[in-house]
């Protein structure tokens, strides 16, 4: 069904001039409509039908991400979500390590408790991320960055990778980004995203072992990654190995 049908009238795109742009991200742009409104807006025409029905599947079943107030096209009209990113929070110092592994391993528990909607197709004008599916919702970008500190508790955002899949494929995929930045050594946050991995696989109920390889070929050729970035995967992948085999052992 598309949204368009299930939305009200007033909640109509605005056609152009949005407002302030948020941010501008690889694929999106997210302007503030108003107090209470954001706009993402694909810039290369991609559809968001099928992102639009998960994310409203989601919040149908109580998980904490933005209503959907209405879809055309690539625009999705949603809910703004106040509060700094989770990543904002740990830079400035406002949570501990530990409290945002636990944020991000609840997230995940929550997300996989919500069954894959059985009638959902998957976007077919995108060649990543590739999935043969799964029984539940996975995110595949469940990092700190798409998590905000909204005063009622946590809310998922940035639905552009969510897939039906696997709890583990996903917990494996966040671990693997997490290691990504932890392996790079010149980058000022490698040792806070090492100790966040390592709590994270800690607060974690889900072990991330078997889809490990999975994700690490996922993640080596995810479009939205510089060159760079790229040749990290196989350490970041070795990292999040040799921590729970620490774990384990
Ligand atoms: N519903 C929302 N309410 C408030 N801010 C949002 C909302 N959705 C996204 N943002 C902000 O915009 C940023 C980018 O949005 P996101 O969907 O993650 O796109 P991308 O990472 O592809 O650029 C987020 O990190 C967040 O700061
Ligand atoms: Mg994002």
């Amino acid at each position: 069904m598309p949204p368009a049908d299930v939305l009200p009238p007033e909640s109509e795109v605005p056609a152009d001039d949005p407002g302030p742009l948020l941010t501008s991200g690889t694929s999106a742009d997210v302007y503030a409509l108003d107090d209470a409104r954001v706009l993402r807006r694909y810039r290369e025409g991609r559809d968001a039908t099928p992102e639009v029905a998960l994310l409203q599947h989601v919040t149908a079943h109580g998980f904490p991400a933005p209503a959907v107030l209405g879809a055309s096209g690539s625009d999705i009209v949603m809910e703004r979500v106040h509060g700094p990113t989770l990543l904002q929070a740990l830079g400035a110092g406002e949570v501990s390590i530990s409290d945002a592994a636990r944020v991000l391993a609840d997230l995940h528990a929550r997300l996989h408790a919500i069954p894959a909607p059985p009638a959902w197709v998957a976007p077919s004008d995108r060649d990543w991320p590739v999935l043969t599916g799964g029984p539940v919702v996975v995110h595949l970008g469940l990092h700190p960055g798409n998590v905000i500190l909204a005063e009622p508790g946590p809310a998922l955002v940035d639905w552009a990778t969510a897939r039906s899949g696997t709890p583990e494929l996903d917990v494996a995929v966040t671990a693997v980004m997490l290691a990504e930045v932890a392996v790079d050594a010149g980058g000022d946050y490698s040792q806070a995203a090492r100790a966040l991995l390592a709590a994270f696989l800690h607060a974690s109920d889900v072990s991330p072992l078997a889809a490990l390889d999975d994700a690490s070929a996922m993640r080596a050729v995810d479009p939205a990654l510089v060159p760079g970035e790229r040749e990290l995967v196989p350490d970041a992948a070795g990292l999040v190995r040799t921590l729970l085999e620490l774990t384990a052992g």
